[in-house]
């Protein structure tokens, strides 16, 4: 019977909508994986340079210039996600997705011009906007999705988010094949792609439903919400789904819209917020970016011959691994999933390091493959999707937008410092991923302790096992925060102080 009302609320329409929001999510995949592509930036830098100056430039310079058009990019990613709050109450979810493709346009034209116009500062401008346009959609995707989706389906949807991700990786990783578009006179054209898609989606976007939950909620727009809902679960019976978000909604009246530091300041919020936030910081400390960033010199270090092909099959375990997250993570759960995935990269880590040691053994360099194809496969079972929908269940309408904005910021943050520093810790060789294994173990335990299955439950019934009540106005944390709650037992964790 489960398995009929769930297929029951899935619809064309609905998987429209969903598809059409992941675009973003493909947007970011590509963009981080885009950048592989240093000898052929390095060039560019050192011919325009010549031009200018009428001399090479020099090894330092070039490290610097190219340095900077890496990281710019997560710059530009947390300041478009810290900023996904304000846009999304003020615009609506689906009008925010449409507006931000502009960026994306700006961003790619810059880039895919900057040859013509001999300027290297054309290709970072074009990565800080980029990167801004795709921190909105590392939180923009996530919301949409978890507010359209059904109740017992909003993980599986909600892992579309890192599949739009991981295939946007894969596209990277082979587009950018020297043979393809990874030469010497197409890498434009490659880092410029990424206009395409937006074009595709501002074309989609208004056959799409808004956010029956932010009609009714924010804007009160009952029959409009009625609507979208009536046309998304293809069913003229959508009162349960409105009887559910009009309970959200009398809350809210008390409730309000928070903003970041009423975020922070709210009794209420402060177990979600920490989960929200060392969820995220989970998933970057792993060191995947390590992997998707730099894959292709440890392979090369570990004595792989052809390490371009190993970084192309670990794109393709990546796809792999999402796609079964996708399949489990209504059955096992979250947090389950998350906890494995954790202590399966802790392992991977460690092998990985062994194999590092021991790499004139000639086997070796198979073990090394094994290990960093096992690593990127435990990531996403769990760390991979999980942090980036978890956050809009662990909080109701009022606080999602905030808490999302937090919670992609500290994301990015901690993307931007593994990314910087990973070149420098390579330089304790071969010890270099026990520093992740160190991590992964802390945040298997907070993991363990901290975090609770949210699986099947109603935003609302979620929002409720943390407070034990309605999450208070700013005058009233008056409600008994440690109040036992019927039926979330599970889900009450320590009562806010
Ligand atoms: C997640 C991470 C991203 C990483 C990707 C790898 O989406 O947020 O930083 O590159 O997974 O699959």
């Amino acid at each position: 019977l489960g398995t009929f009302t769930q297929q029951r609320h899935v619809t064309g329409y609905l998987l429209f909508s969903l598809a059409t929001a992941v675009i973003g999510s493909l947007q970011f995949g590509y963009n981080t994986g885009v950048i592989n592509a240093p000898e052929q930036l390095r060039s560019f830098f050192n011919s325009t340079w010549m031009e200018r100056y009428g001399e090479p430039i020099s090894q330092g310079m070039c490290t610097i210039v190219w340095s900077v058009s890496v990281a710019i990019f997560s710059v530009g990613g947390m300041v478009g996600s810290f900023s996904v709050g304000v846009m999304a109450n003020r615009f609506g979810r689906r009008r925010s997705m449409f507006l931000v493709n502009v960026l994306a346009v700006i961003g790619g034209l810059l880039m895919g011009f900057s040859t013509i116009c001999s300027s290297y500062e054309m290709v970072i401008a074009g990565r800080l906007v980029i990167g801004l346009f795709c921190g909105f959609f590392t939180g923009l995707t996530p919301m949409y999705v978890g507010e359209v989706s059904p109740t017992p389906l909003r993980g599986a949807f909600g892992t579309l988010h890192q599949l739009g991700v991981v295939v946007g990786i894969l596209i990277a990783q082979i587009f950018g094949l020297e043979s393809l578009l990874g030469s010497e006179k197409l890498w434009p054209l490659l880092l410029a792609l990424t206009v395409v898609p937006a074009v595709l989606q501002c074309i989609l976007l208004p056959f799409c439903p808004e956010s029956p939950r932010f009609l009714l909620i924010n804007l009160k727009q009952e029959e409009q919400a009625r609507k979208a809902l009536v046309r998304l679960r293809g069913t003229e019976d959508v009162s349960k789904d409105l009887q559910e978000m009009k309970e959200e909604s009398a809350k809210m009246a008390l409730e309000k819209k928070v903003t970041i530091p009423e975020l922070f300041r709210s009794a209420a919020y402060r177990q979600p917020l920490l989960i929200a936030v060392m969820l995220q910081l989970s998933q970057q400390l792993s060191g995947i970016n390590a992997v998707f960033y730099y894959s292709t010199g440890i392979f090369e270090s570990a004595g792989v011959k052809q390490p371009i092909y190993a970084t192309i099959g670990a794109g393709i375990v990546n796809v792999i691994f999402t796609i079964v997250s996708l399949f489990l993570v209504e059955k096992a759960g979250r947090r389950t999933l998350h906890l494995l995935g954790l202590g399966g990269m802790a392992v991977s880590a460690l092998l990985m390091t062994i194999s590092l040691l021991l790499k004139h053994v000639s086997v070796m360099s198979y073990i090394a493959i094994l290990a960093v194809m096992l690593f990127v496969a435990m990531f996403e079972l769990g760390p991979g999707p999980i942090p980036w929908f978890i956050v809009a269940e662990l909080f109701s309408q009022g606080p999602r937008p905030a808490a999302m904005a937090v919670a992609g910021c500290c994301n990015w943050t901690a993307n931007f410092l593994v990314g910087m520093s990973f070149p420098k810790l390579v330089l304790c060789g071969p010890w270099v991923f026990l520093i992740f294994t160190a991590f992964l173990i802390l945040f298997f335990i907070f993991t363990f302790i901290k975090v609770p299955e949210t699986k099947g439950k109603t935003f609302d019934e979620i929002a409720r096992g943390f407070s034990g009540a309605p999450p208070p106005t700013s005058e009233s944390t008056s409600a008994p925060a440690d109040a036992p709650t019927e039926g979330t037992t599970s889900l009450t964790i320590d009562a806010p102080s």
